[in-house]
């Protein structure tokens, strides 16, 4: 979900609505708005879209303060009544929420017996209990911190009083909150990409804040009333990095940065004459511990993997990969030195963040990558190493993959060095090499999007398969191919099909084959050779100079071994591009996601 404030004196609804655009990748089942005005509190809210939102805002109304809201559905259906800004009993409170209230139906019962709710939400919990609180005689702020510590649970909040309004109220525990700052205005926003088009400069906020936001003055209390200052930063991208421009979506854009992304790359982690400059406590931490463990979901699980590729050929440490949600609650024996890295293009996803504080409680070290400086998961590990990738708008993650899997290069080639372990090759020019090859794959569109149409447009299912660091590709390109398209896809080990799933190959089934690696190229070609015979259409995607044979459908560009993914991201990307594009998908927000997941 995400949240926008605005308190100012511009027209409020149209800076709310176009913030609310900016966020929409943080869900998009329902939205809605609250204006104030001299007439009262208006509020607007509609089932989809923020296109659908815009349309059904009265633009009669206007008012300088209000705030919204983009849901992707915790509690209670994605409708109308449970979208939010919700509203108290009497109408005086108004509140947007993005997280989880736990015990919102203790809450319930213990304090709103006689009151009739509205919505199925725990969010209309909160604001029922504020008004309770204010009628027993409680200014609001009072009423909000005794709310608040009533809680347990996840909340980013955006509250208007009706009866004032000079003041926006916001509080913050576990789910993000920024405050942005303006001459004459203050804006509130889950991240700066919403208000990216008002101001550069944002305030952060810590779990269990509050902030009395006026037109020209912001005061940060804790939930006892004592008052913090924190110093104002301004953010490191601007509007025209949020937009699309000419491209039709933000996916294809994304995927057309990435060799940019691995040039700035290059900047940002080697020197001029070519040496890796990587902040020497990062080595030291990687080379102290006797083993890594990568903490991820998703596109970043993905990334995670070839990382582990990376770690354990380059730098010689043993690494696992886990899936965070999993990590919480099914934890393996640790070994004695563990070091922690996590990866989060946004730097929120709450699963991975309750691993964060897991880990921390138990003392380990723990090393954040991610592409949102001044995220929890930023803030909250010892090491960071940033991913420069730009913002990433589209759901679908593409340019924050490839940058993980060349910050996993870095940081491995960096630890081996240290050690003194010789490496016969020069990363800063494999890289570059690398960045060429993508561009080259990217220049090949035409010959991917008649790969889509030959073998993705009549199918419900289809199937990747690869082995060893191909392996892990294929489970990359099988999420792309499902999130974009919604065809059924599994990335699978080449020579694991046959102990099972071989069961679903009939005639026609796509089976595209990764074959980079040389040392497997003859197995998996078997394995293609066991799925043709039983029907499957199948598409070898090899690499030049290494793994090619005649009649393979698509030949990458040679480059190093390690960083094979890199040229094996560019089209397993845009196959499920086109795909998409085929069945007529919604390619930048597919159904049922959301880019960033602060829930667990
Ligand atoms: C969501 C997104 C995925 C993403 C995953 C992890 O599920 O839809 O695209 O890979 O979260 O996000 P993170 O920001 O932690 O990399």
């Amino acid at each position: 979900c995400g949240i926008v404030g605005y308190i100012g004196n511009e027209d409020a609804r149209d800076i709310l609505l176009k913030g609310l655009s900016n966020l929409e990748y943080r869900g998009y089942d329902s939205a809605g708005i609250a204006l104030l005005n001299d007439d009262g509190v208006h509020v607007f809210k509609e089932k989809g879209r923020i296109a659908v939102l815009r349309n059904s805002v009265d633009p009669a109304v206007h008012a300088t303060l209000g705030i919204g809201h983009t849901r992707w559905a915790t509690h209670g259906q994605p409708n109308k009544r449970n979208a939010h800004p919700h509203q108290s009993a009497s109408g005086r409170f108004t509140l947007v929420h993005n997280g989880v209230i736990e015990n919102y139906a203790q809450l319930k019962a213990d304090y709103l017996t006689g009151v009739t709710l509205k919505s199925e939400t725990d969010t209309e919990v909160v604001v029922q209990l504020i008004e309770k609180f204010a009628d027993q005689g409680l200014g609001t702020e009072e009423a909000l911190r005794k709310t608040l510590k009533l809680l347990d649970g996840s909340y980013a909040f955006a509250l208007v009083d009706a009866k004032d309004d000079a003041t926006l109220y916001v509080a913050k525990n576990k789910s993000p909150l920024l405050i942005g700052l303006g001459e004459g205005f203050n804006v509130v926003a889950s991240d700066a990409t919403a208000m990216i088009q008002k101001t550069k400069r944002y305030v952060e906020l810590m779990d269990e804040e509050i902030v009395i936001l006026k037109r020209d003055s912001y005061t940060i209390k804790d939930l006892d009333g004592t008052v913090t200052t924190r110093k104002p930063y301004t953010v490191s991208f601007d509007a025209n990095d949020t937009e699309k421009g000419a491209y039709p979506h933000y996916m294809l854009k994304e995927i057309d940065e990435q060799p940019a992304v691995m040039r700035r790359l290059l900047q940002e982690y080697s020197s001029t004459d070519g040496k890796i400059t990587l902040d020497p406590t990062i080595t030291s931490a990687i080379n102290d511990a006797d083993r890594i463990y990568i903490i991820a979901c998703g596109t970043s699980y993905h990334a995670g993997l070839a990382g582990k590729h990376l770690l354990e050929t380059v730098a010689g440490i043993p690494t696992e990969v886990h899936i965070s949600s999993e990590f919480s609650y099914n934890m393996p024996l640790l070994s004695k030195k563990p070091l922690f890295i996590f990866i989060s293009q946004s730097g929120e996803t709450a699963d991975s963040r309750a691993v964060l504080v897991k880990v921390k409680k138990l003392g380990y070290p723990t090393l954040t990558m991610t592409n949102v400086e001044g995220s929890t998961l930023y803030r909250e590990a010892d090491h960071k190493m940033l991913l420069f990738a730009g913002p990433e708008i589209a759901v679908a993650s593409t340019k924050a993959y490839t940058a993980m899997i060349a910050v996993f290069a870095f940081m491995s080639v960096a630890a081996a060095q240290k050690k003194g372990t010789k490496l016969g090759f020069d990363l800063v020019h494999e890289l570059s090499l690398a960045a060429q090859g993508m561009e080259q794959m990217i220049d090949e569109k035409a010959q991917l999007k008649e790969v889509a149409r030959e073998y993705l447009s009549i199918t419900r299912n289809a199937f990747y398969i690869g082995r060893a660091l191909d392996y892990y590709v294929c489970m990359e390109a099988a999420l792309k191919l499902k999130e974009v398209s919604y065809i059924q896809a599994e990335g699978f080990a080449g020579g694991e099909l046959k102990h099972g799933t071989i069961a679903l190959i009939e005639e026609g089934t796509p089976v595209f084959a990764y074959a980079t690696q040389q040392k497997v190229n003859n197995s998996i070609r078997s394995n293609v050779e066991e799925v043709a015979a039983r029907g499957a259409h199948t598409c070898i995607i090899s690499m030049d100079g290494v793994t090619n044979q005649k009649g393979d459908r698509i030949v990458l560009p040679n480059v190093h071994p390690v960083l094979a993914p890199l040229v094996c991201a560019v089209p397993l990307q845009l196959i499920a591009y086109y795909a998409a594009l085929q069945n007529e998908c919604d390619v930048d927000k597919p159904r049922n996601l959301a880019k960033s997941v602060t829930v667990e």
